[in-house]
């Protein structure tokens, strides 16, 4: 119901808006092409709270911030509240760019989480966007002892950065994370490089693959409470 009336609201309003809170699984806030979701898939396997709120944007970016606090099932992924970018699923290789920003911060570093970019490719391009064939992970923060799935295959200089980059299975999904060795809190890239690598370095399969989303957001193991801002997100694809 309150989900109901945010995104009235939101699609009532032009311009500048005021602040949105959403405090419920998977609530979401649609800002231009952004949409915001308090995403809570695993929260069952611990106890706590997360609310998300969008604090403003255009179609350039989007500004938002998640509070949290989880306790319990410490090495189980509680949630992903996140920035996405709504999209068309597109063929990778037909893709020529992915170019993307995010601005953030960690008000509590104290914490067992990760900060990431979580994107999902599938060969069926009706496949449902939670998941995909292969999972492309691109954590520009890691907090406590957390890690990606798999283990370290390689170490690239990627989109400007260097990544320790792990591989691993998801269930039926091939995972690929790239691990920042320090946070990088103010990054500004094209994603489509990183893509570029997997395809000449893991045979990854772009002509086959179609893109399905484009995600930012934190993983919270355990801790809090803590508050994840992200003072600009923007992602467009090309
Ligand atoms: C957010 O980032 C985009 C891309 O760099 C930029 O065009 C936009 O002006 C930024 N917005 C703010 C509020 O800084």
């Amino acid at each position: 119901m309150k989900t109901t009336q945010i995104l009235s609201v939101a699609a009532a309003m032009a311009g500048p808006i005021a602040a949105q809170e959403i405090c419920e699984q998977y609530g979401t806030i649609t800002q231009g092409p952004y949409i915001i979701n308090n995403n809570m898939w695993g929260m069952d396997s611990g106890t706590g709270s997360q609310c998300t709120t969008l604090d403003g944007g255009s179609d350039a970016g989007v500004a938002w911030h998640t509070t949290w606090t989880w306790s319990g099932g410490e090495n189980s992924v509680k949630t992903y509240p996140n920035s996405g970018l709504v999209l068309e699923p597109k063929l990778v290789s037909d893709i020529t760019s992915i170019p993307s920003t995010a601005e953030w911060s960690y008000d509590n570093t104290d914490i067992r989480a990760d900060v990431a970019y979580d994107l999902f490719t599938a060969a069926d391009i009706n496949h449902v966007t939670y998941s995909g064939d292969y999972e492309l992970m691109i954590w520009l923060g890691q907090y406590g002892e957390v890690g990606p799935i798999g283990s370290v295959i390689d170490s690239a200089e990627v989109g400007g950065q260097t990544w320790d980059i792990y591989n691993g299975p998801n269930g039926d999904m091939n995972v690929y994370s790239f691990v920042a060795a320090e946070p990088v809190t103010s990054f500004d890239t094209d994603i489509k490089e990183f893509f570029t690598y997997l395809t000449e370095k893991q045979s990854y399969p772009a002509d086959q693959q179609y893109l399905l989303t484009v995600q930012f957001g934190t993983e919270p193991f355990t801790g809090g409470e803590a508050t994840l801002t992200v003072k600009n997100w923007s992602a467009s694809v090309a």
